[in-house]
């Protein structure tokens, strides 16, 4: 295990107002995000959407690593360079998802594990073959209002997380750990918080007990937040001032990042609820980034799968990336979404 490789592409990938773009829509999610655009989710769409992505003039700016798919990772440009390459030639990292997904766990009905762990070392040998420094695996938490997640769901995937882990770091790839509590259901912000810590914890535990090295690691939660259906909506300082205090009690500042999934929010909530963050700083580690929906749904709005909106798509994608870079100093506000 390269102790200094893993500690210095950890804190490559939250640089000063960096973060990470998460493009690693598996095929059925990415079909999802076509079809509201009406686009068919074809090979060749989906090369040429994150070709757009990726070839975004001053990404390097704001995106410190990319989170790819399997697809994606041996997918090349137009002209044959691999996706891998344009990103690393840019000095941005390339990544990778390598859990396959969520599965019901048995016995614990509404909850969830998720399966990727067998024959994950051959998988991760190949995927350093062909580019990658850093991994991703996304366990799924289930909340309710009482009695979802349980001790024991919270347990089996805190495990899962840390063995993920663990076998990336003896192989040098950073692993970025990701316990998402779903921001679903009619849950307040107060319940959110109680549950993120629980999760938090018992993750910590693990990673602990596996003899994961927190300096070489990058955490990606969900931040704590009302659930979407709950009528009494939390504002931007709540949030922030709950989730700055969950993280400080659960994650060991010799973690090098701390970075946000958007879960669901809004583009424009996504950025200020991580300014909000910075602004209540110094933290023990980088508060930054890595978002799906919330980097890419004006992408997305603005492409509608025609070659002649790409300029205006990638123009969406520098707009979000200039606005999270700011949000990495505390220094966004919403009036900025207003201008060009
Ligand atoms: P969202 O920001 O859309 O939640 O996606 C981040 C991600 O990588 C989910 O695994």
């Amino acid at each position: 295990m390269n102790i200094n490789q893993l500690k210095s592409v950890a804190q490559a990938i939250v640089a000063k107002q960096k973060g990470v773009l998460a493009a690693d829509e598996s095929s059925p999610t990415i079909k999802k995000r076509f079809d509201s655009i009406g686009v068919e989710s074809t090979e060749e769409n989906r090369r040429r959407y994150r070709e757009i992505l990726f070839t975004t003039d001053g990404l390097e700016r704001n995106v410190g690593g990319v989170i790819l798919f399997d697809e994606t990772l041996r997918q090349s440009t137009r002209d044959g360079v691999p996706f891998a390459e344009v990103l690393a030639d840019r000095g941005i990292v390339p990544g990778i998802k390598v859990d396959k997904g969520t599965k019901p766990l048995p016995r614990y009905v509404g909850e969830k594990i998720v399966e990727g762990l067998d024959g994950l070392v051959d998988r991760l040998v190949e995927y350093k073959q062909l580019g990658a420094r850093f991994a991703k695996w996304r366990a799924v938490i289930e909340i309710d209002e009482s009695n979802i997640p349980s001790a024991f769901g919270i347990r089996v995937n805190a495990h899962l997380l840390a063995r993920y882990a663990a076998l990336c770091q003896e192989l040098d790839l950073v692993p970025i750990v990701e316990p998402e509590v779903l921001m679903d259901g009619a849950h307040g912000i107060e319940r959110c918080e109680v549950v993120t810590g629980q999760v938090l914890e018992a993750v910590f535990a693990e990673l602990d007990a596996h003899r994961v090295l927190f300096e070489g690691m990058l955490l990606k939660p969900n931040m704590v937040i009302a659930g979407k259906k709950c009528p009494r909506q939390a504002s931007v300082l709540e949030v922030a001032e709950a989730t700055v205090r969950c993280m400080r009690r659960y994650v060991p500042a010799a973690v090098p990042g701390i970075v946000f999934l958007s879960g669901g929010q809004s583009a424009e909530d996504a950025t200020d609820h991580l300014s909000e963050m910075n602004a209540m700083g110094p933290h023990p580690w980088e508060v930054s980034f890595s978002y799906g929906r919330a980097l890419q749904a004006p992408v997305l709005a603005a492409w509608k799968g025609s070659e002649a909106n790409a300029a205006a798509a990638q123009m969406a994608l520098q707009k979000r990336c200039r606005l999270n870079g700011l949000a990495r100093d505390g220094a966004y506000v919403r009036m900025m979404e207003g201008e060009a």
